[in-house]
């Protein structure tokens, strides 16, 4: 095998699309050795005595890749979000969450192409919170200038290297004047220095919101810090199909880590009835991330084909039911993999 991946099944449904996937990766010919860890409730079953052990930590470390499933994170208590915790410690800062209309899926919009970049570090996710007495509560929003910068000359980049021409800066600058002040100047000074070949412009979060529900042909990339790219990726996610159909990346300078933008969805965990498309297509872009970092052509022309088959599977009608078709997670899986198999091999 050529590469090596740590596949990080996760809590609730993660499983069951995590097994969706890496048989359909394996089905069409991605030369992936996996390697299995924990992390989550799932971690804790397996007698772990942390959410996020130290092997699942070194695993990525090590290979510098990894395909996860949900984590759950209680509400309101309990262990802080596993997902945040991997995303700060592997200093994953940029989120990429690409949200487009497929052929097979008749939703509102048929011309939705756009993609979500999310400042993944801080923001309200820093996690500090104080009581400052009974009854009053603080939630700090952090904002750094160094993290600004990093994630704007990343946002530019990545539309820059996938033909895109236009990026959206969402922002609550009139309100919260200096952090997103301070995000906003950084995303105009970056892009006035080095990235004026690509249309640029900025947008009160609220009203954007607006826009992309009435017209989301209009959005090209959308830049934004962490809550508002968690809350507009999910938005975006309606325009489409739902989270069923929603991949997703965290990008490092060193790693990366693949993982839907779902959750663990516990009201249907267990019962065959996930979506696994939304991981799967997270997949899809792990094999042309390591196309494009490590040079292997294989990976471009096996994501290529799990595309088509997918693609193919939504079109003949072969559906999970959160998209209107009758099959549960292994079924699609099934239909996925027939395809390829039907599929001529590349020569
Ligand atoms: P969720 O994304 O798990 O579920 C929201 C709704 O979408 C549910 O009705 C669910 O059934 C449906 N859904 C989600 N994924 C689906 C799929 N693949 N196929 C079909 N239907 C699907 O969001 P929720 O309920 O807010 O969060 C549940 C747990 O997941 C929480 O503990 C949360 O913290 C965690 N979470 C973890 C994430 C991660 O690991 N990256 C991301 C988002 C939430």
């Amino acid at each position: 095998m050529k590469h090596t991946v740590v596949l990080i099944p996760g809590d609730g449904i993660g499983p069951e699309v995590a097994d969706a996937t890496r048989r359909i990766l394996t089905t069409a010919g991605a030369e992936i050795a996996w390697i299995e860890r924990y992390a989550g409730v799932a971690a804790l079953d397996r007698g772990a005595d942390t959410v996020l052990p130290e092997d699942t930590m070194h695993a990525i470390l090590e290979h510098g890749v990894a395909l996860k499933g949900p984590c759950t994170t209680p509400i309101g208590g309990g262990f802080s979000s596993i997902n945040v915790a991997l995303r700060k410690k592997l200093n994953l800062y940029g989120a990429v969450r690409p949200v487009r209309s497929l052929e097979g899926v008749r939703t509102r919009y048929d011309d939705v192409d756009l993609i979500v970049v999310r400042e993944n570090t801080e923001g309200l996710y820093a996690g500090i919170e104080n009581v400052i007495t009974e009854g009053v509560i603080t939630s700090l929003k952090v904002a750094t200038e160094e993290a600004c910068r990093r994630i704007s000359r990343f946002g530019f980049e990545y539309a820059r290297s996938r033909g895109r021409r236009r990026v959206t800066v969402f922002h609550k600058a009139n309100i919260m004047k200096l952090s997103d002040g301070l995000f906003l100047r950084c995303a105009h000074e970056e892009h006035e220095r080095n990235y004026s070949d690509l249309e640029y412009e900025e947008q009160i979060i609220d009203a954007g919101c607006m826009r992309i529900v009435q017209d989301p042909s209009r959005f090209d990339v959308i830049l934004c810090e962490n809550l508002y790219g968690d809350v507009i990726s999910d938005l975006c996610a309606g325009l489409v199909g739902g989270l069923g159909v929603t991949p997703g990346a965290n990008f490092g300078d060193e790693h990366a880590v693949f993982e839907a933008v779902h959750g663990s969805a516990p009201d249907i965990a267990g019962q065959d009835l996930a979506n696994p498309l939304a991981l799967l297509m997270s997949g899809v872009m792990m094999l042309r991330h390591l196309a494009e970092t490590r040079s292997d052509e294989a990976c471009t022309v096996v994501a290529d084909r799990i595309r088509d088959a997918y693609n193919a599977c939504l079109l003949r009608g072969e559906r999970t039911r959160d998209l209107g078709g009758e099959l549960g997670t292994r079924g699609f899986a099934d239909a996925v993999c027939r395809e390829l198999d039907r599929m001529p091999v590349p020569a």
